[in-house]
């Protein structure tokens, strides 16, 4: 159901048009008062104005009334807003748990997608209609800020961290992505474009599309090359904590206090590993800071986000 207010970008997303009826309640509010009390002004002005150089103003010692008015709309309007503002906020703030994944890292200045399936591609980001996805953004530089303006969802892409947006396509077109925080010489270039394509379509062009291996699989590789499996071993029994079950977990750390372990922790400890130290263990992990690039740390996150806590039958339980 797209609006047909000509300045607006096209409506393309579950949360697009209701995005914009709250915007323009918002506008309407706001301006419908803004009129009325300009207006009462110059009016009281002309009706009220001293018409004689004696003229003294009438003594008024306020109205209940007329203040218990002008303090309760104010505040049921205000709290519609908050209301209706939150709700928006927080069904953009969890993605649903059936959401694909993709990855996207953003540098100086260009976006990279990475498919779950494996699959690559650089300012364009093909997806199907109809279904969740959430995107996972980390820079490699500098701070962007990742826009699709017809799906009205915008993230910050922070250096040093891992933040995620998620969206369902409602309309098959191509659509604008932007950087929407200044980064440099070439800002204004670094766009790309959504195209989002029937179920049917979105698989053809994967099967078509070169994949380099899965986030999770290059992961899986990346945690044997960097020999993490050596100290974090499925059983415990290594020089670092196992990290079977770790995503989304409380942990405990040396100094006492606990911590949700989220994409965040996990980037965390990987890039600054002496920051959290897991209680019980020793603070003797080196850091992966300048070894793994945003890209490789999307992977390992992927990875080790798989790693299910073994069933009782034994094995690793992935
Ligand atoms: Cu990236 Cu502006």
């Amino acid at each position: 159901m797209p609006t047909h207010f000509p300045l607006f970008p096209p409506t393309a997303s579950t949360v697009a048009v209701e995005m914009d009826l709250l915007y323009l309640f918002i506008t309407a509010v706001c301006a419908f008062f803004a009129i009325l009390v300009v207006a009462v002004i110059a009016f009281f002005t002309i009706k009220y104005r001293r018409r004689t150089p004696d003229a003294v103003g009438a003594d008024i010692h306020g109205s209940l009334m007329l203040e218990l008015t002008w303090t309760f709309i104010p505040f049921v309007l205000s709290m519609v807003m908050f209301g209706w503002g939150a709700s928006l906020f927080f069904r953009l703030a969890s993605p649903p748990a059936n959401a694909m994944e993709l990855f996207v890292v953003g540098k100086q200045w260009m976006w990279k997608v990475q498919h779950p399936e494996g699959v690559r591609e650089i300012n364009e980001m093909h997806v199907p209609i109809g279904r969740p996805v959430r995107v996972t953004l980390g820079s490699e530089d500098v701070l962007h800020d990742y826009f699709i303006p017809a799906f009205r969802v915008k993230m910050d892409v922070v250096p040093g961290k891992v933040t995620t947006l998620w969206f369902e396509a409602t309309e098959v077109g191509t659509y604008h992505i932007f950087c929407a925080e200044y980064c440099g010489t070439k800002h204004s270039g670094m766009i790309g474009q959504v195209i989002v394509m029937t179920p049917q379509d979105y698989e053809a062009w994967l099967a078509g599309g070169r994949s380099t291996g899965t986030a999770v699989q290059n992961g899986e590789r990346l945690f044997t090359d960097l020999a993490c499996v050596t100290c974090h071993k499925p059983d415990a029994t290594g020089r670092g904590p196992s990290l079977l079950g770790v995503y989304g977990s409380t942990v405990a750390l040396s100094d006492g206090r606990k911590v949700v372990a989220d994409e965040n922790y996990l980037r965390e400890s990987i890039m600054n590993s002496q920051a959290k130290v897991v209680a019980g263990y020793q603070g003797i992990m080196p850091t992966f800071q300048g070894m793994v690039t945003e890209e490789n740390l999307l992977q390992l996150i992927a990875y080790i986000k798989t790693l299910k806590p073994a069933a009782p039958a034994g094995g690793q339980g992935k």
